[in-house]
């Protein structure tokens, strides 16, 4: 299976005081198995909608979502939240992390929440903060944890049920240049040993540069 997401014609319009607000319109996007996408465009452009959408956290006004080539049915909350769980990660730019677990309960979560043992999850959560190279502060809450820290755990949690697509919205947006360019580089290692894709909004060009293809949510919106 080639395609991981597909969006057909998808827009998505918002309602601001009783006036249709039509923030993208008929987006044809298509990921394929392991490539990194950059998404670009200005700040209202509709970067963090449109992956809301692709995440499958919000419905497109219309159009149709492909996860794995299965079309998505919005009406079924298990079949969403299945996909939501098994095959899609998501790290956001901001409150990534449960306050009260700590780095290495906050990775291994979505693996238990799966149905996994908290034994085998815990395993899995320990080898992926050492990956991110976050094995001395396995027991730390986020509150202890720098901000570049706490991203480096929202990665190792993305990926701890081996999802097919990873979508990080501005995951570097708070940090500094080093730390950023650190943390993509560790985030772009592991997706490709993990024989993952990813969507990647950002609005730093080093960072869209470091990904194998960068679409404008602007081009993208007819
Ligand atoms: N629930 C909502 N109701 C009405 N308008 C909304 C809603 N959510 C977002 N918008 C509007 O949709 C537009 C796109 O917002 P979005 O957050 O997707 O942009 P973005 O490209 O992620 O921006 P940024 O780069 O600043 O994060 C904005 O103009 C925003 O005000
Ligand atoms: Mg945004």
């Amino acid at each position: 299976m080639n395609k991981v997401l597909e969006l057909k014609k998808v827009s998505r319009t918002y309602s601001l005081n009783g006036e249709p607000l039509n923030i993208f319109k008929d987006i044809d996007l298509t990921i394929k198995k392991k490539e990194r996408v950059a998404l670009v465009g200005p700040s209202g452009g509709g970067k963090t909608s449109l992956l809301h959408v692709a995440g499958l956290l919000e419905a497109p006004s219309s159009g149709d979502v492909l996860v794995k080539e299965n079309l998505i049915d919005w009406s079924s909350d298990r079949v969403l939240s299945n996909h939501r769980l098994k095959d899609i990660g998501f790290i956001f730019q901001f409150n990534n992390l449960l306050s009260d677990f700590s780095a290495l309960e906050n990775t291994a979560l979505p693996y238990i929440i799966s149905g996994n043992s908290r034994k085998i999850a815990l395993e899995k959560a320990e080898l992926l903060l050492s990956q991110v190279g976050l094995e001395h502060r396995t027991h730390s809450f986020p509150n202890q944890l720098s901000g570049g820290e706490q991203q480096r755990v929202a990665i190792a949690r993305s990926l701890i049920n081996n999802p097919s697509i990873i979508l990080a919205d501005e995951p570097t947006g708070n940090l500094d240049f080093e730390s950023s360019i650190n943390v993509i580089n560790i985030f772009n290692n592991l997706v490709d040993e993990y024989k993952c894709s990813i969507i990647l909004a950002t609005h730093d060009s080093n960072i869209a540069k470091m990904q194998d293809r960068t679409i404008s949510i602007e081009g993208l919106s007819s």
